[in-house]
């Protein structure tokens, strides 16, 4: 939140969209400094409690639609939207950003403006998806961290996610899951990693392999952005033995 925070307070300035705003509290940051903030909720009881919460400045218009069909009479400066998930699976940033980007000014801003996912091979035991919380279900890192993709949320996203991806082995042990990790681009100099609130580790179960250090395991990796956790396939194969 202090990152946000700080990137609204500094940088929100003119029309200002607030995609999902749930409480309101990002529109309240961005109000000082900007001329007009559409606050956009797509839940009526959400948008309800935005609007009182919002009552006493003047400058922001609480609006109650799915930000994806909404046409904008006025175009934004600023675009903030926090629908943010791990690797954006489970919450609809890439499709919302896609259908507004367009009403964005030449020279606008999104905040944030991207997100950098990273995967990393583990041994833990679980036969569901699941976040990492508060370090359960416990879980061994047993290879190197693969920066596997970068998200500009300015430019067009295609909203599937389907990649081989080559991970390489650090420690032996038995490879049960995947583990990505999502870190958030606030501006260019505030990046945010996870935190229990924003983006815990996403922990995918594949099928149990023993490895060494210095093997080369395949991962397929398909997935929705938008479309949650049901939309995620991970397989692995050894492609490489140490020996
Ligand atoms: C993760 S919450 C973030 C709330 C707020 N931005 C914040 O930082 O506290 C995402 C919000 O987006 C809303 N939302 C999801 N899809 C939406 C859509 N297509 N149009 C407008 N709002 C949407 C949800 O109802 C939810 O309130």
């Amino acid at each position: 939140m202090a990152g946000f925070y700080e990137a609204i307070s500094k940088k929100a300035k003119g029309i200002v969209y607030d995609l999902g705003t749930g409480s309101g509290i990002l529109s309240s940051w961005a109000a000082p400094n900007s001329e007009l903030v559409y606050a956009v909720e797509i839940n009526k009881s959400i948008a309800e409690r935005a609007r009182a919460n919002l009552k006493d400045l003047d400058n922001i218009e609480v609006i109650c639609a799915d930000a994806t069909k909404l046409s904008f009479s006025k175009k934004a400066d600023v675009i903030i939207c926090e629908m943010l998930d791990t690797a954006l699976i489970d919450e609809e940033q890439i499709p919302v950003l896609n259908s507004v980007r367009k009403y964005l000014k030449d020279g606008g801003i999104t905040i944030p403006y991207g997100i950098i996912n990273c995967i990393e091979p583990v041994q833990v035991e679980t036969e569901y998806i699941c976040y990492e919380e508060d370090g359960h279900p416990q879980n061994r890192v047993l290879g190197e961290p693969l920066f596997y993709s970068r998200i500009n949320f300015l430019s067009y996203t295609a909203t599937t996610f389907k990649e081989y991806l080559d991970i390489k082995i650090k420690t032996s042990g038995i490879v049960s899951g995947v583990k990505i990790t999502t870190f958030t681009l606030i501006t260019n100099n505030i990046i945010c990693g996870p935190t229990p609130m924003l983006n815990s580790p996403l922990i995918i179960p594949v099928e149990r392999t023993n490895v060494y250090s210095g093997d080369e395991l395949q991962l397929y990796l398909s997935y929705e952005m938008g479309g949650g956790l049901g939309s995620v396939r991970a397989r692995i194969k050894k492609i490489h033995s140490r020996s």
